[in-house]
């Protein structure tokens, strides 16, 4: 029986509160099941006439203990109280004071939203809609107050009290064992960036002096004995705060600012004001306990959390609806600050690798959406690839359209204008529009139309007349919400590619009257791609041209063009443009192993263009590249990339068959000049975290993969195993031998284990590495896994590194032809839904490019969803995934 349908939010809807609150005082009394919570709001209506209309505030499992106005204790007929719901029907007309006392159970939390422990640390985790399980408030965006904040606690309990702001008094309780603390954070804030911790942590501090000569005191709070391996992160903070006052002009603005790791956290980190709360994953590195790219990911999440301060918490977001104004914005400015602090190409490549495996496919599929959605059911299930990456990819593409100028201008301007308050898309866009003089209508349209736009590139080059046409074409797919759609604003960043590998100049353009702001664009080397279709010419060309198209992947599209297989390794060779070099090698790649699996399919051997693998030989000698560059460019486009692209009827056993025969190609024929190539450029001998020694590492694993792709056993790999000193090492070695099922794959599954067993963070890979184990029989190693001692359903990281790195990660086990690997993930969902919702609809998602595949497992996914919605009491959010990919 399909429960009622929770109820759809809608832009359109959007009115303003009718009250404002400016002040918060709250006062927590902790204890473990029994919370007291004290809130006393200072409530001012807006209008200035009529009856004051009834007060209603939000609340989620709430339990009212008292409650009073202005002082007076509230009769039962003057307010009504239900869990999720506080209504005062007749509140005053001038400002008054409500102060409520709520009881909540922190131990018994297991969603992990509102206030909860983990690992004995009382902790809070309010966006998007957390705080209304805490206290009844306002619990939206644009309700913005100045919060002081009383915590009490056992002092031996929770030595360390935490909220958001600076500290302004705290002491014992004399006689009583307790003691307080009192913050007050003079930034007006909404509700979900409220943040409270309290418990016995070590810590480690420093000291950030801002451009403008403030102090300001750092700290990251963590587990006892874990201190030492807070400091990488501590480095990136320090370097995050000093590169958004260098770039952006954005300084610090609190005397504090803390960070807190905890290990059963929903997702990366919060960005809470003054006090951001980490998932440990995000915050612990060493060369033993962390690998490269764990390095890289802390840099990254800090700065991201960091940046919020400007973008999301000086300006935040109105409503839900705009949640990329923050997201999207600050995951570019997390982006752009990895790609100053290591290698911009290396970082552009590794972010188009991330948008092409978790956004495209979302938003080819039945959970697509606008980047600005105008319609939820649960907020929770929006913080997604498309609100964050593709987010990000529009403030990249305002950047090619604006230039470096005219895009700061923009952001400054938004700084000025909206500081201190709760804006729109539309508010954002219009800073940019009115800083550079720019119509930026038609460009907005990135944030209301969903799906990948696909273009199509025919191109001619005559000789004689030194000409080259490019014919361009852009088509809108449906998507779920079934609307017209119109020819978007699309950037192509191009160069003509000269027989040198130089840019060739052009006297003039014809035809590119269907192009916007032609001139000035291609100029800069930007064809403005505006209308359905385009022609131009370019003429005066002094040799034979190769147009190279989408530059630094200037914009989040599917390109098709029509270059030859020639053309591409000339490219690969010889483009100015690092990121078509990779892209032309990839598509390469791709056509292969499209043709390896449609021999496949068709019961043949798969054949390759010998060409191929020499080319991948001849890139990874090439010195020109840096090590890192030339590992991504020899990893090959992934199962779940080429099903997108295979688009339908995909069998996902042909697949994996297909790519693993052109790897065991490259392996054979370019192997070993791979593995030389990748000797000559060791990393240090000492381990350092740095882009360039990580690079090293990485194309030394690469050539690994390669090596046994081309039959070798796994001795060497033993060996290396044995030999690592640190965890990148160690567990490459671990991954190669395990998926690739070699003869020591089991020995080395187990010494890691037992290396790591007090460590659950690096369990974790342990427990990934087997759940990506390619082959249909992973999914018995997987169900026995869930019932290791190392194993728990409780912290989301252990149910990501397993279940969902198997549902999300493994097209032959997951698509297993019998549906086993389905039902595995509908039990799953099943099990965690009534303890934490949001954990259970991220795995739900797992489903949602089912309809890629050949029927019998199309119709084996699709009964075991139906079945799932079908079901008694699920959540808001598992059924609202459900719901929109069945639909
Ligand atoms: N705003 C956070 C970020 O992107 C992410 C976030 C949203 C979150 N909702 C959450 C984190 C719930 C944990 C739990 O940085
Ligand atoms: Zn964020």
């Amino acid at each position: 029986m399909q429960k009622e349908a929770a109820a759809l939010v809608r832009l359109e809807e959007y009115r303003p509160t009718d009250y404002a609150i400016d002040t918060v005082a709250l006062d927590f009394s902790l204890a473990p099941t029994a919370t007291r919570v004290t809130a006393r709001l200072e409530l001012r209506r807006r209008a200035e006439d009529g009856p004051p209309p009834a007060l209603v505030l939000d609340g989620d499992g709430l339990k009212l203990v008292s409650i009073s106005l202005d002082g007076r204790r509230l009769s039962a007929e003057e307010y009504e109280a239900s869990p999720d719901r506080l209504t005062i029907t007749n509140p005053p007309s001038s400002p008054f004071r409500l102060e409520t006392v709520t009881e909540i159970d922190p131990d018994n939390n297991t969603a992990l939203m509102g206030l909860y422990r983990s690992s004995g640390v009382y902790t809070t985790q309010c966006e998007a809609e957390g705080f209304r399980r805490i206290t009844y408030f306002y619990d939206r965006p644009d309700v913005l107050s100045v919060y002081t904040v009383r915590i009490e606690a056992p002092a031996a309990e929770a030595p360390v009290l935490l909220s958001n702001g600076n500290l302004t008094e705290s002491g014992p309780l004399a006689g009583t064992g307790r003691h307080y603390a009192v913050w007050h954070d003079p930034f007006p804030k909404p509700s979900y960036l409220f943040a409270l911790v309290a418990g016995d942590l070590g810590a480690i501090h420093d000291i950030f002096v801002t451009a403008s000569g403030r102090r300001v005191r750092l700290a990251i709070y963590c587990e006892h004995g874990k201190e030492e391996r807070c400091r990488y992160a501590m480095d990136a903070l320090k370097r995050s705060m000093r590169w958004d006052e260098e770039v952006f002009g954005r300084e610090y603005d609190l005397d504090v600012f803390n960070i807190v790791a905890v290990s059963d956290f929903n997702m990366g980190a919060m960005e809470n004001k003054g006090l951001n709360v980490f998932n440990d994953k995000y915050v612990l590195v060493d060369p033993e306990t962390g690998t490269d790219s764990d390095y890289a990911h802390v840099e990254g999440v800090i700065a991201h959390e960091y940046f919020h301060n400007w973008t999301g918490n000086r300006i935040t977001c109105r409503d839900w609806f705009q949640l990329c104004l923050k997201e999207g914005l600050t995951v570019f400015r997390d982006e752009e600050f990895s790609a100053d602090m290591r290698s911009r190409p290396v970082k552009r490549i590794a972010d188009v690798i991330g948008l092409r495996q978790a956004q495209f496919p979302e938003d080819a599929g039945p959970l697509a959406h606008p980047v600005r959605p105008t319609a939820y059911r649960e907020i929770n299930n929006f913080y997604t690839a498309t609100v964050y990456i593709k987010g990000a990819e529009i403030c990249r593409m305002l950047k090619t359209l604006l230039g470096e100028e005219g895009f700061r201008a923009g952001m400054d301007l938004y700084f000025e204008r909206h500081d201190g308050g709760a804006v729109t898309i539309e508010d954002f866009v219009e800073c940019f529009a009115e800083a550079t003089g720019e119509d930026l209508s038609q460009f907005s349209l990135w944030y209301h139309q969903a799906g990948t736009p696909k273009v199509t590139m025919r191109h001619r080059f005559d000789e004689a007349a030194g000409t080259l046409s490019l014919s361009l074409k852009q088509e809108l797919p449906e998507t779920p919400d079934k609307k017209p759609k119109k020819p978007m604003l699309l950037p192509l960043a191009f160069g003509l590619v000269g027989p040198d590998g130089q840019d060739l100049s052009f006297t003039s353009t014809e035809g590119a009257e269907d192009l916007a702001d032609a001139g000035k664009a291609l100029e800069r080397g930007l064809i403005l791609l505006g209308a359905d279709a385009a022609e131009l010419t370019f003429t005066g060309l002094k040799a034979r041209a190769v147009p190279s198209v989408l530059r630094g992947f200037s914009a989040p599209i599917q390109l098709e063009g029509d270059l030859s297989a020639d053309d591409l390794f000339f490219l690969a060779r010889q483009d100015g443009d690092p990121f078509n070099r990779w892209e032309a090698l990839q598509g390469l790649a791709r056509r292969a192993i499209a043709e390896g699996y449609r021999a496949r399919r068709a019961g043949d051997v798969p054949r390759f263009d010998p060409r191929l693998a020499a080319a991948f030989g001849e890139l990874a000698e090439n010195e020109a590249f840096d090590p890192a560059f030339r590992a991504l460019a020899l990893a090959l486009p992934s199962e779940g990339e080429m099903a997108q692209i295979l688009a339908s009827d995909v069998d996902p056993d042909a697949l994996h068959d297909a790519r693993d025969a052109l790897a065991a190609e490259i392996g054979r024929i370019s192997g070993a000049r791979i593995e030389a190539a990748s000797r000559r450029a060791m990393p240090e001998a000492v381990y350092s975290p740095d882009a360039e020694n990580a690079g090293r590492r990485a194309f030394a694993h690469a050539a690994w993969r390669y090596r046994v792709a081309a039959g070798e056993d796994g001795a060497f790999l033993t060996e290396a195993f044995a030999k690592a000193e640190n965890l990148t090492v160690r567990s490459a070695a671990l991954a190669v031998l395990v998926h690739a099922r070699l003869a020591g794959a089991e020995e080395a599954l187990a010494a890691f284990y037992e290396r790591y067993r007090d460590n659950p963070l690096v369990l974790d890979k342990w427990f990934s590495v087997q759940a990506t184990r390619p082959g249909h029989d992973t999914l018995e190693v997987v169900a026995a896994l869930t019932e290791s001692p190392a194993f728990s359903w409780k912290t989301p990281n252990r149910v990501y590194s397993l279940v969902r790195a198997f549902g999300g990660a493994n097209l032959t086990a997951f698509h297993r032809p019998d549906g086993a690997g389905y039902r595995f993930l509908a039990d799953a969902i099943v099990k965690l839904d009534g303890q934490n919702p949001s954990v259970a609809s991220r795995l739900a998602t797992c489903f949602r490019s089912y309809r890629l595949f050949e029927a019998e497992r199309r119709e084996k996914a699709e009964a075991v969803l139906k079945s799932l919605a079908g079901r008694d009491n699920l959540s808001r959010d598992v059924s609202d995934i459900l719901t929109r990919t069945l639909a």
